[in-house]
């Protein structure tokens, strides 16, 4: 314990896992990764690189929507042996979710949640995810949008996700819109009226990013070291609610699990997982505004691998994300109405 040693990937094992108790899932990819010509990533050449703009979900306009859907299902009818097919895209999250990959310097699994690398290891799966969309489609101008429950109007589930290759059988359709989420859902109905639920939402959120996270532990959950199982049970704030409770709201009340949004190894099986984080790593930002850095070598030098838009696997550490500019993506500029919702 406390070794400097970043948190490395052992990339020469998959192992099959637990999607939940009772729940064998095998999420590995269909050969070993090694084989694959491995790249250090390099930050977008701002001369050639447009910055991307991911926008609000529910303001989204008709032909932004219908250029996100058709990178989708292109993504969708990509074959099981292109790292850039959607179901491989959605299987790195039951990977690095439910700890098929072991440690290099341990025997213990990769997870990246409950931890402080929760934030980074998302922001970096998004990057690539968008990158790939952005190139089946031809665009390089293509971001992905954000859901932004935590503001009154974008509390609903994007009403596009219910159509085309958005569609995912495996939600609650209780909580399709107009419903309100609920961003403490604790898995029965809160009671309230949608007025009440989202100044509840909005007090709640205030906690989240305010009075209850004033440290970076009590935000980003606890400190990830090698040689620990990164089951350490230290969420952040934002990563047990709302990030916890929203997947659980979107998820089918037929699966124990609520999946798919509801687990780990289901969750980015639906395609508004992508925008459900991105207005997490929107949130890390505006959180990040007023905090000091997370300056840890352990945390910062630790790195993990994703597959670009040309299929190489890319191997990049959480210091190459800690800055959206050198990124060349931004969000739209909303109002944090929440600030305003101090108790
Ligand atoms: Cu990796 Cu929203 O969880």
């Amino acid at each position: 314990k406390g070794k400097l040693l970043p948190v490395q990937v052992n990339l020469t094992t998959c192992l099959p896992t637990f999607g939940r108790p009772g729940k064998p899932v095998y999420c590995c990819p269909p050969r070993n990764m090694l084989d694959d010509p491995i790249v250090d990533f390099e930050f977008p050449d701002p001369t050639q690189t447009p910055v991307l703009v991911r926008r609000f979900a529910h303001r989204l306009d008709e032909e932004s929507i219908a250029k996100y859907e058709k990178a989708v299902s292109i993504m969708r009818s990509l074959p099981y042996s292109d790292p850039r097919s959607f179901t491989r895209q959605a299987n790195l999250h039951c990977q690095y979710c439910t700890g098929s990959f072991l440690q290099q310097h341990s025997t213990l699994p990769v997870r990246v949640h409950k931890t402080w690398i929760f934030f980074p290891w998302h922001r970096m799966y998004l990057y690539f995810h968008e990158k790939i969309l952005g190139n089946l489609i031809g665009d390089e101008n293509f971001a992905i949008p954000f859901w932004p429950w935590d503001l009154p109007e974008g509390m609903t589930l994007p009403a596009f996700y219910l159509n085309g290759s958005f569609i995912n059988h495996q939600r609650d359709p209780t909580h399709f819109p107009p419903a309100v989420a609920d961003l403490d859902f604790q898995l029965a109905p809160g009671g309230s009226t949608p007025e009440e639920q989202t100044d509840l939402n909005l007090a709640l959120m205030y906690n989240q990013m305010v009075s209850g996270a004033k440290t970076a532990e009590l935000f980003m959950g606890c400190a990830y070291k090698t040689g620990e199982g990164g089951d350490c049970f230290g969420p952040g704030t934002m990563e047990r609610a709302p990030h916890n409770t929203i997947h659980k709201w979107v998820g089918s009340e037929f699966h124990t699990g609520r999946e798919d949004m509801g687990v780990f190894y289901s969750a980015a099986r639906d395609p508004s997982f992508y925008a459900h984080h991105s207005n997490i790593d929107r949130l890390w930002e505006v959180w990040r505004s007023t905090h000091p850095e997370m300056n840890d070598p352990e945390f910062l030098d630790s790195y993990m691998y994703f597959h670009d838009e040309n299929r190489r696997l890319v191997r990049i550490r959480f210091r190459d994300v800690m800055d959206i500019d050198m990124l060349r993506y931004r969000y739209e500029d909303v109002e944090n109405t929440w600030l305003a919702a101090r108790p």
